[in-house]
């Protein structure tokens, strides 16, 4: 049976779009019953519709407590009958409790070579123009699953790219996203294949 995963994300959607294009082409072999939005009127959401993929949002700002998001991401991942959830350029912090309840089977994209670069404040840009400052010869992109320790729980893979000395943070951004649209898919395909090297 395909496993079925359920993406989060905050921003344009690109890895979401890997993915989609993935299960199209076969080398993911799983389905997307799913797609959760952490905030309306998001790029993200329009190519999820575009591909026939059910989507919500669920805005953590729209909650009085941390406990009624936690609750509400968990009736979605059980209504959508998610076997993996992947945050794909998810930028809001999980609830403790939901990581616990779905421990081992949250996975995440980070744009650095994690640990590097990882942790509160680093995502998108930042992470980017934090590389360049430090004059850094590589960065890249690593899939690793979610634990309580922000950007630290067990790396899965990585894709590094060189850092180039008129690089900007955008085009650093961008030479890194083309890698993680490999690396995303091809992790979970492994990971739910269990076909890790
Ligand atoms: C990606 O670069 C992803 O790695 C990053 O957000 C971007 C989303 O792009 N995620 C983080 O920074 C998480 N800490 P996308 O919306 O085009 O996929």
């Amino acid at each position: 049976m395909k496993k079925n995963l359920v993406v989060l994300a905050s921003g344009s959607g690109s890895n979401l779009q890997a993915l989609i294009d993935a299960t199209i082409s076969g080398k993911l072999d799983a389905n997307i019953t799913g797609f959760i939005a952490s905030k309306p009127g998001i790029g993200a959401i329009s190519r999820a519709e575009k591909a026939g993929i059910p989507s919500c949002v669920i805005n953590r700002t729209s909650f009085e407590t941390e406990n009624e998001f936690a609750n509400s991401l968990l009736t979605a991942f059980r209504d959508l009958r998610a076997d993996y959830i992947i945050l794909a350029g998810y930028l809001i912090k999980i609830p403790v409790n939901v990581i616990q309840k779905w421990e081992s089977r949250i996975i995440n994209i980070h744009p650095s070579l994690l640990p590097d670069y990882g942790g509160k404040g680093f995502y998108g840009l930042n992470v980017h123009r934090a590389v360049i400052r430090d004059k850094q010869k590589f960065s890249g992109c690593t899939v690793h699953i979610v634990n309580e320790e922000f950007d630290k729980g067990p790396i899965l893979a990585q894709r590094s790219v060189p850092v180039l000395e008129n690089d900007t943070p955008e085009s650093l951004a961008a030479r890194v996203l083309e890698q993680e649209h490999i690396l995303l898919p091809q992790t979970i395909q492994q990971l739910i294949k269990k076909t890790f090297p």
